[in-house]
């Protein structure tokens, strides 16, 4: 019996991404509403310990080779250190990151390093103060700031700084944005917006697209194409200036790599999707509170896999996004 969690389509998900709490310390505008989403019930979210059970199976027998704590905000989970480590000990020992907004990392990078974690992806739209506050309704910019210095002084690297553009708000910060990055050491990473912020105001006429992404950035640096193979990545890299330096653009929607996706992921909640955009989520929360064996919760979860869709159908006419957030679905 093939061990792996591989879908009808041949591909292998290897890289698990963990949602580990829904809440979040900002409310940024192209994801929640100023009151929040409508938070899971706390009951709901998996303990400690139902997370490190699932980690066990997800690398002993399933395959993974890859965690990404995610949320919300991961670093709100108090025992994110302890799910680290947990997770650093298990053989093969995966590769472990996580994504975060960057607030509270300058007091936490260090201790999640010692507890195992290998390196952070920080969500930063822009280096302006009050644009900041206008996205993120909060004026927490210099924290942020902090915890990327904080990041790449623990060892955390690569660090990459994850943007996303909205036209009319920080659209024209892209081209600051990487000459902060470069002078920093961080790896820039542009996203196209995808439908999956909790009012369903995403429309794809409003979305700034790679390609204009790259055009604004082309007038103030030069960009070639990064030789080095790319493999399940999301973004696809440019050589800055001829490099060593590179920026990269995620075009998810204008151009989808789900051919290549290597990902499952775990909701807050404890129900697997197999893809950002899925219909339908597998219950593993039920498995882990009733009486079910490791064997049995690592067939649900093959199960859940081998339904995923070929793609993710943003640019389908009858596309629908899906009901949940991408704030309880990890990021
Ligand atoms: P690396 O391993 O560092 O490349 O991480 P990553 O880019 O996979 O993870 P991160 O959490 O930083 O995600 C950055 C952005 O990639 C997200 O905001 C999404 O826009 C996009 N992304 C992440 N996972 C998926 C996915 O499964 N499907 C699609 N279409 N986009 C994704
Ligand atoms: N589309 C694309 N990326 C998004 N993010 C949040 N909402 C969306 C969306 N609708 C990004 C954040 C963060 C990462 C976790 O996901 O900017 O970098
Ligand atoms: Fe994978 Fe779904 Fe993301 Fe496509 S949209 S890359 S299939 S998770």
């Amino acid at each position: 019996r093939a061990s792996e969690l591989i879908d009808r389509y041949g591909r292998v998900a290897k890289d698990l991404r963990v949602s580990v709490t829904d809440r979040c310390n900002l409310r940024c505008t192209y994801c929640m509403p100023e009151e929040g989403p409508g938070w899971l019930p706390g009951g709901q979210l998996l303990s400690t310990d139902e997370l490190a059970r699932l980690l066990t199976i997800a690398v002993r027998d399933l395959g993974i080779t890859e965690i990404r704590f995610t949320g919300g905000e991961p670093l709100l989970r108090p025992d994110l250190p302890d799910l680290i480590a947990t997770a650093a000990s298990l053989l093969p020992r995966p590769e472990l990151s996580i994504t975060t907004n960057g607030i509270g990392l300058a007091e936490k990078a260090h201790a999640l390093a010692v507890a195992g974690l290998d390196r952070v992806n920080v969500s930063l739209d822009t280096i302006d103060r009050e644009t900041f506050r206008v996205i993120s309704r909060r004026d927490r910019l210099a924290d942020v700031l902090r915890g990327l210095e904080s990041a790449k002084h623990a060892g955390l690297k690569p660090v990459k700084v994850n943007a996303l553009l909205q036209r009319g708000i920080n659209d024209a910060h892209a081209a600051d944005l990487l000459e902060f990055c470069l002078n920093h050491g961080y790896e820039l990473r542009i996203i196209e917006h995808m439908p999956l912020d909790a009012g369903h105001l995403w429309r794809s006429d409003e979305m700034v697209t790679a390609n204009e992404i790259l055009a604004s950035l082309a007038e103030r640096f030069s960009l070639t194409p990064d030789p080095q193979l790319r493999g399940a990545a999301p973004a696809q890299r440019w050589l800055v200036d001829g490099g060593p330096a590179t920026v990269g653009i995620i075009a998810s929607v204008t151009k989808p790599f789900c051919g290549d996706c290597d990902r499952v992921r775990l909701t807050a909640d404890g129900q697997v999707r197999n893809c950002l955009f899925a219909s339908d989520e597998t219950d593993l929360r039920s498995l882990l509170r009733g009486s079910a064996d490791d064997e049995e919760i690592a067939d649900q979860w093959r199960m859940a896999i081998w339904n995923k869709k070929p793609g993710h159908g943003i640019n389908d006419p009858d596309f629908l996004q899906p009901s949940r957030p991408m704030s309880a679905i990890g990021g």
